[in-house]
């Protein structure tokens, strides 16, 4: 099998291995390493998590730990990017539901460490739940590590592209947001039809997932080529979410599988 490929691109750490396998192991085992670290730093880790297709292995591998006896959750919080709004937690289409599915159900982690924000909260609440979500992350020192996908449009969580200065960009925090076209085309996938998705959404801010102290990006498939270049080689804007990863390069890495990395050149 060939190698992983280390890669430079402007500033950023890129690694691309092989297939998305090799990819979601990877990404597995940085986010051990990082409880591993941050447990015997601070007797706890902080991980913000991601939901969508993508993630679906590094979850696999991580559960598989957890039951060879490599990993524990028993000292991790987690905080997921997103929840479709409005929704019930039970619906099998939420992120609560994916991540219980995927994750929760399958390691030692206390279900009041499992942060997911609630898609039951009504509207005139919203907002304030917002803000409380980002409350309770400060108060845990923020993520040790923000796990990341990146939609066909450049979206981090349901950050979608925007039109706001870099800087404001960069320092929203949890909020209510409404669906872009491309990613209510791509959740078609799960809702069956058009009519079917959820248009709305609430998502962890990217004040957050830029201050995370350890940031992985994964992006596995052809789909993602043309976006993931983009994001690394186009100018850093708010309307491509992903490239303002750009500004702290230095806490990110891009785990990238072949085809994902196509156009990176
Ligand atoms: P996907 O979603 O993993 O289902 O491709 C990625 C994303 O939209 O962040």
């Amino acid at each position: 099998m060939p190698a992983e490929r280390p890669l430079r691109v402007a500033d950023a750490t890129v690694i691309v291995h092989p297939d998305a396998d090799a990819a979601s192991r990877d990404a597995a085992d940085r986010i051990a390493r990082v409880v591993a670290e941050a447990v015997a730093a601070r007797g706890k880790a902080v991980l913000g998590l991601a939901t969508g297709a993508t993630p679906e292995k590094v979850y696999d591998r991580l559960a598989a730990r957890v039951a060879d006896g490599s990993l524990s959750f028993r000292d991790v919080t987690t905080y997921n990017l997103d929840e479709y709004y409005p929704i019930q937690p039970l619906d099998p289409l939420s992120y609560r539901s994916y991540m219980h599915r995927h994750l929760f159900s399958r390691v030692d982690l206390a279900p009041n460490r499992a942060h997911v924000l609630d898609g039951t909260v009504p509207e005139h609440a919203a907002a304030a739940h917002a803000a409380e979500f980002d409350r309770w992350i400060d108060a845990d020192g923020g993520l040790d590590l923000q796990l990341l996908g990146i939609g066909r449009n450049g979206h981090i969580g349901f950050n979608e592209p925007s039109d706001l200065p870099v800087a404001e960009f960069a320092a929203r925090g949890t909020l209510p947001i409404d669906l872009h076209p491309i990613t209510k085309a791509d959740a078609v996938r799960e809702f069956g039809s058009l009519e079917a998705v959820i248009p709305r959404a609430l998502t962890m801010g990217v004040r957050q997932i830029l201050a995370a102290r350890t940031i992985l990006m994964l992006a596995t498939g052809p789909k993602k080529a043309p976006i993931v270049a983009r994001a690394l080689k186009g100018p850093v804007t708010a309307s491509v979410p992903a490239s303002v990863l750009r500004t702290v390069a230095d806490r990110v890495v891009w785990i990238l599988d072949e085809p994902a990395a196509a156009e990176l050149g």
